[in-house]
């Protein structure tokens, strides 16, 4: 039921547009991530960069470059910084992606639709690679290439360390990781404990995704402000439909394990709502994330579409 709003996008125009931002974000991690990559006066070694594009190249939604773009188009910014700015995120994402599959954390075999990296190469491997892909990030992101302004550089290095650290990613992770309880028994999971734990382990990346366009663009801190509102309902709304595909979802189609937070014994939203009660909660998010750009208008039509594809997504 998508009625007549102004800037609506077809799914058909939606799809190229999402297309065409996941070709140029693989072709530019490729030849970042090239075999003759200069990092410095050191060797190279071949197995860990073989491992880092295995990693990254060949697979995902691009979901996070594709928010960039977006917001860096909405705001007036060069795509090409925008394409820069998103690899570096990207980056950030592969390797939560590498070091969540590991033994330790989730211990799954298969990611993208292929074996998981230390299935396909080994655990020390795989914890390298990710080390390296997230240290990458930061010179992708610092490099004039991304921006001319040494000062938007800066900010930019900042809020992707904060998204990604302690307080965001990395945490959500560490509290993730304790709503199965593995730490020993403190007090149940309520459901503002699980919205803090996702909005850090997924919706700090994605709010910082949607912020990207933000500061490349230049804009005043009110009109960045509705962009980080938008990021963080949409990134709620991410989680949800990801927790959803665990009880739901096709393991084919998601080119990953289902069914792993109910038998990790997960409290998630929909441990604590159930399933029709996620479902609900995802559509509330979902109009909460469309409000959030209410100031922009017709001219927001894409991140709209981004927002259903995000809740009706299969894979
Ligand atoms: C999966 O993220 C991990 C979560 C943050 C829940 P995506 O669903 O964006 O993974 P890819 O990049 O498309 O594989
Ligand atoms: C992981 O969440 C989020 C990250 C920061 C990588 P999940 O553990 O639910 O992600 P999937 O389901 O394995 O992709
Ligand atoms: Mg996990
Ligand atoms: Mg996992
Ligand atoms: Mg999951």
């Amino acid at each position: 039921m998508t009625a007549a709003m102004p800037g609506a996008l077809s799914d058909t125009a939606f799809a190229v547009r999402r297309d065409a931002v996941a070709a140029e974000t693989e072709a530019l991690l490729d030849r970042l991530l090239a075999s003759d990559i200069q990092t410095g006066e050191w060797t190279r070694p071949a197995r860990l960069l073989e491992a880092m594009r295995y990693a990254t190249l060949g697979g995902g939604k691009r979901l996070r470059p594709l928010l960039v773009v977006e917001t860096a188009a909405l705001f007036g910014a060069p795509r090409a910084q925008a394409l820069m700015a998103g690899a570096a995120l990207e980056c950030v994402h592969c390797y939560s992606l590498v070091h969540d599959d590991l033994p330790a954390m989730d211990d799954d075999a298969l990611r993208r639709g292929r074996p998981t990296l230390h299935r396909a190469f080994d655990e020390a491997t795989a914890i390298l690679a990710g080390d390296a892909l997230l240290t990458f990030a930061f010179d992708v992101m610092a490099r004039p290439e991304t921006h001319p302004d040494p000062d938007i550089r800066a900010a930019l290095v900042l809020e992707l360390a904060r998204a990604a650290g302690l307080g965001g990613m990395a945490g959500g992770q560490m509290l993730d990781l304790a709503a199965e309880g593995r730490f020993g028994q403190g007090r149940p999971m309520t459901e503002a404990d699980v919205l803090t734990l996702q909005a850090m382990k997924t919706g700090a990346l994605l709010t910082f995704a949607c912020r990207i366009g933000a500061i490349l663009g230049r804009v005043a801190p009110d009109i960045s402000a509705e962009i980080s509102r938008f990021g963080l309902a949409l990134g709620r709304a991410f989680q949800v439909a990801d927790d959803l595909l665990d009880v739901e979802g096709d393991a084919t189609l998601v080119g990953k394990a289902t069914g792993k937070d109910a038998s990790a014994g997960k409290a998630t939203l929909v441990s604590l709502l159930g399933v029709e009660g996620a479902k609900q909660r995802l559509a509330a998010l979902v109009a909460e994330a469309e409000n959030a750009l209410q100031h922009f208008g017709a001219d927001a039509g894409m991140l709209r579409a981004i927002v259903h594809f995000v809740a009706a997504r299969k894979m």
